[in-house]
């Protein structure tokens, strides 16, 4: 499983697919109050609350969900008590979702941005724990040289999260050891996250791989 070679370009790499996707999600929410999609499931979101809670992670520490989509992470962080929380997509839709959304939950103080993770603002700095689902796993599918896309990914990792910060990462395109590779420059690799299996991009049966890391200087 895993790498470009078996994981070609797709659709799923590419921003107009997600801006057509949310603007259909966020028509959907306005009509039905239906959020829409949670990728990996629910269990994906508890996996990485579970872990937050075992370490004992000050409930004020700031969070930022990269790529965050509908924010429903967001919403389930905020509902186990964390406070101090940004989402990011850089679907103009998707922030307007998720707002949307945050709204409807009574969650006003969520900040949420239409940010490039590719290219972040210069405010878009110091976190203490980011996460990532899907997302690194969406850009590794860009028909435009998604290889020198990865890297820039790494680079803006290291540069919105704080030393000593943690990245936690849930993808079913990499393996626990492509992603070790990938994130080996400036990053440390601290844990494997219990997954069951499930689907992405249409593929069945491939693993989830849930891992935690830490930046190191
Ligand atoms: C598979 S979806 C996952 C959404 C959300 N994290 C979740 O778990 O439901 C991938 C998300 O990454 C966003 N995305 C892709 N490339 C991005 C980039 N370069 N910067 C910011 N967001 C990006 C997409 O718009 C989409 O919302």
């Amino acid at each position: 499983m895993g790498g470009e070679e078996e994981f070609g370009p797709s659709a799923l790499g590419t921003k107009e697919h997600w801006d057509a996707a949310y603007e259909r999600e966020l028509k959907i929410f306005k009509e039905s109050g239906d959020a829409g999609e949670i990728w990996f499931g629910e269990e994906s979101m508890n996996r990485l609350i579970r872990w937050l809670e075992k370490q004992k992670i000050p409930l004020g520490c700031s969070v930022l969900d990269i790529g965050t989509g509908n924010g429903v992470l967001l919403v389930e962080l905020a509902k186990s008590g964390y406070t101090n929380l940004t989402g990011i997509d850089y679907c103009p839709s998707a922030v307007q979702l998720s707002k949307s959304i945050m709204e409807k939950e009574g969650l006003p103080h969520v900040k949420l941005q239409v940010e490039d993770i590719l290219n972040p603002s210069d405010e878009l700095s110091g976190f203490q724990v980011c996460i990532d689902k899907g997302t690194f796993d969406a850009i590794s599918l860009n028909p435009d040289n998604a290889a020198e896309k990865r890297k820039q990914y790494v680079k803006s990792l290291h540069k919105v999260l704080r030393p000593g910060g943690f990245f936690l990462i849930t993808s079913c395109n990499w393996t626990r050891e492509e992603l070790s590779n990938e994130f080996k420059e400036g990053f440390l690799f601290l844990e494997e996250l219990p997954t069951p299996t499930f689907c992405f991009g249409g593929r069945t049966g491939s693993s989830v791989t849930a891992l935690v890391f830490q930046h190191r200087t």
